[in-house]
């Protein structure tokens, strides 16, 4: 695995239900294939997948609200992690976005979530404020992080 080539590129039509399958395989409050399906054509949105062959390993989904870009969700396949594929997608998304008109990103994390944390300190970003219980699922304040 370790020599494979991982591609980054803008997800298709083609890709959603293997995204929708990894995101559901991850997250306890998965969004749906719909989700994925409605973000396919939109100039204001945009999700970046990583590809290791014809696998799904990643991706990262974007949201650009007048120049302020949401990035609303982020995640690598557990047995792709600590391989820079997430720093790489995140890259690749703000790059995307900022082509699009995007000027700053925001996100929230919950806060025990030290290895996403410590991934958008690495790319700029900083902590700037907290959303109490905003999680649930468990339960979990929300930090909110900015990058200008
Ligand atoms: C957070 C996540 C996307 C990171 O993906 P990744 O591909 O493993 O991250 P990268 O290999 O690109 O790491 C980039 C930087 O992030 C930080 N980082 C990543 N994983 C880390 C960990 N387990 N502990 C501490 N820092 C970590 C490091 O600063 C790292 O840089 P370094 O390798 O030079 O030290 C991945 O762990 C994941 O999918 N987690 C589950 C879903 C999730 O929590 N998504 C975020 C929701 S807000």
């Amino acid at each position: 695995m370790d020599n494979e080539t991982i591609s980054i590129c803008v997800m298709t039509a083609a890709d959603t239900e293997a995204v929708a399958a990894m995101e559901e395989s991850i997250f306890n409050e998965p969004w749906k294939l719909r989700d994925f399906e409605e973000l396919l054509d939109k100039p204001d949105r945009g999700c970046i997948v990583a590809k290791a062959g014809n696998e799904i390993a990643g991706c990262v989904v974007f949201h650009n609200i007048a120049g302020d870009v949401d990035i609303t969700n982020v995640q690598v396949k557990v047995e792709y992690r600590g391989r820079g594929i997430g720093k790489h997608l995140m890259t690749e998304a703000m790059e995307k976005a900022r082509a699009a008109g995007g000027e700053r990103f925001t996100l929230e994390v919950r806060e025990s979530n030290l290895a996403a944390i410590s991934l958008y300190e690495s790319l700029g970003f900083a902590a700037e404020g907290k959303r109490k219980d905003f999680y649930r699922n468990p339960r979990e304040d929300a930090i909110v992080m900015w990058k200008y």
